[in-house]
């Protein structure tokens, strides 16, 4: 019985953590997401343009639980918009760790 139950309390934990992750597949798309939709106001290759530029040298210095908050929440008074309504928030946090490490564009 008790064996029983530490396996599934094993499984639970398992299928909790593996909740935390991205597949690939997913990441992959979240790279387009960035290039393509974030893109077209931060510049194709993230240099800037209606919006500031992402990289690494600039981001790196920012806190990242306020970029996390500026990405899914936007920035009301401003063309930056809330992604809550596309993403999850695990995913705008590994899209906000990408951009701090830096991005890899065309
Ligand atoms: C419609 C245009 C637009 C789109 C699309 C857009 N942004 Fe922005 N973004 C802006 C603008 C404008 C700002 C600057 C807001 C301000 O003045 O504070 C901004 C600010 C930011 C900042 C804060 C930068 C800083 O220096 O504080 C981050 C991070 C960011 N955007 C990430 C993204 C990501 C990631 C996406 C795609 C998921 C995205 N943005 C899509 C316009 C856009």
């Amino acid at each position: 019985m008790k064996v029983w139950l530490n396996l599934l309390l094993y499984s639970v934990a398992f299928a909790a953590h593996a909740g935390e992750s991205i597949s690939s597949a997913r990441q992959a798309e979240l790279h387009e997401l960035l290039i393509e939709d974030c893109g077209s106001c931060h510049g194709s290759r993230l240099l800037g343009g209606l919006g500031p530029a992402l990289t690494k040298q600039r981001l790196a210095k920012l806190p990242r639980k306020f970029l996390i908050d500026t990405v899914y929440n936007g920035r009301p008074g401003t063309a930056m918009p809330p992604w809550s309504t596309m993403l999850t928030h695990q995913e705008v946090s590994w899209l906000v760790d990408q951009l701090q490490k830096g991005v890899k564009t065309p």
